[in-house]
C-alpha cells in the first residue's frame, strides 16, 4: 500500500538523541488539530500495544544485549504492528499521522551506526510496508555532543542507544544527513540547536511550503 493511495498524510520527525523530536511532534500535532485536521501523534519503536512491548526489549538492558541485525529485526517487527494497527487505519480514514521516528532511524542507527547493509534494511521495509513512504520527513539536526548532553539532562536512566559511544552517534548523524541529501523531495533538514519556539516556527513554515497547509499559531 502506498501513502499516495491513502487519503491522510504521514509526517515523520527524525534525528539523533536529544534533538527535541518528541516536543516538536507534539507541537505539530496540536497545530494541525487546531487547524481542523484530524491528527494522531505516535512514535517508534512503539505506537501500538504490541510494538510498545518490543520497545522495552530494545531500549532496556546492556548495549550489547542485541547486535545490529537483531535490533533491525525487532524494529521491523515493531513497525509492522505499528503500521497495521495504528498508522494504516489512521491514513485510510483520512487522518494525518505525525510520527516521532520511522524507517530512516533504522537506516541511520542499524545501517550507518551498527553496519547492517542498507539494501537488506530496504528489502525488509518493502516486505512490511510495500511502497509506503512518509509524505514529509523533518530531520532535526544538531551536533552529537549537544544532543547527548540534552538527552542525559532530561532523564535519569539512559537507554541502550544513549550508552553507545560517540563514534556510533556521529555515524548515525552522518546517516541521517546522507538520507536527506539522497531524498530532498521528502526530507527537510532543520537546525535543532535553536529554541523550541524557533524550531516550531521553522516546522510550520516547511508544512506550508511542502504540504500547502498554513498553520495558525496557538
Ligand atoms: P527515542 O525515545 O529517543 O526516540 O528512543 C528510541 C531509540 O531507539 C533511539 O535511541 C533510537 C533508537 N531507534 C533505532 O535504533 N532504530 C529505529 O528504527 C528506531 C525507530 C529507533
Amino acid at each position: 500500500m502506498g501513502a499516495q493511495q491513502l487519503s491522510g498524510r504521514l509526517i515523520t520527525l527524525e534525528g539523533g538523541e536529544g534533538a527535541g523530536k518528541s516536543t516538536q511532534a507534539k507541537l505539530l500535532a496540536e497545530a494541525l488539530t487546531r487547524n481542523g485536521i484530524e491528527t494522531i501523534a505516535t512514535r517508534e519503536p512503539g505506537g501500538a500495544p504490541e510494538a510498545e512491548l518490543i520497545r522495552d526489549l530494545l531500549l532496556k538492558g546492556a548495549p550489547e544485549r542485541w547486535d545490529g541485525v537483531s535490533e533491525a529485526l525487532l524494529m521491523i517487527a515493531a513497525r509492522r504492528a505499528h503500521l497495521r494497527h495504528t498508522i494504516e487505519p489512521a491514513l485510510a480514514r483520512g487522518a494525518w499521522v505525525v510520527c516521532d521516528r520511522f524507517a530512516d532511524s533504522t537506516v541511520a542507527y542499524q545501517g550507518y551506526g551498527a553496519g547492517v547493509p542498507v539494501e537488506a534494511l530496504s528489502a525488509l521495509h518493502r516486505l512490511i510496508a510495500g511502497e509506503l513512504k512518509p509524505d514529509l520527513t523533518l530531520l532535526l539536526d544538531l551536533p552529537v555532543e549537544e544532543g547527548l548532553a540534552r538527552a542525559q539532562s532530561r532523564h535519569g536512566a539512559e537507554t541502550r542507544f544513549e550508552q553507545k559511544d560517540i563514534h556510533f552517534h556521529k555515524r548515525v548523524r552522518r546517516g541521517f544527513l546522507e538520507i536527506a541529501k539522497q531524498e530532498p523531495r521528502r526530507c527537510v533538514v532543520i537546525d535543532a540547536s535553536r529554541s523550541i519556539d524557533d524550531i516550531h516556527r521553522a516546522v510550520r513554515l516547511v508544512l506550508g511550503e511542502r504540504l500547502n497547509v498554513k498553520l495558525r499559531t496557538a
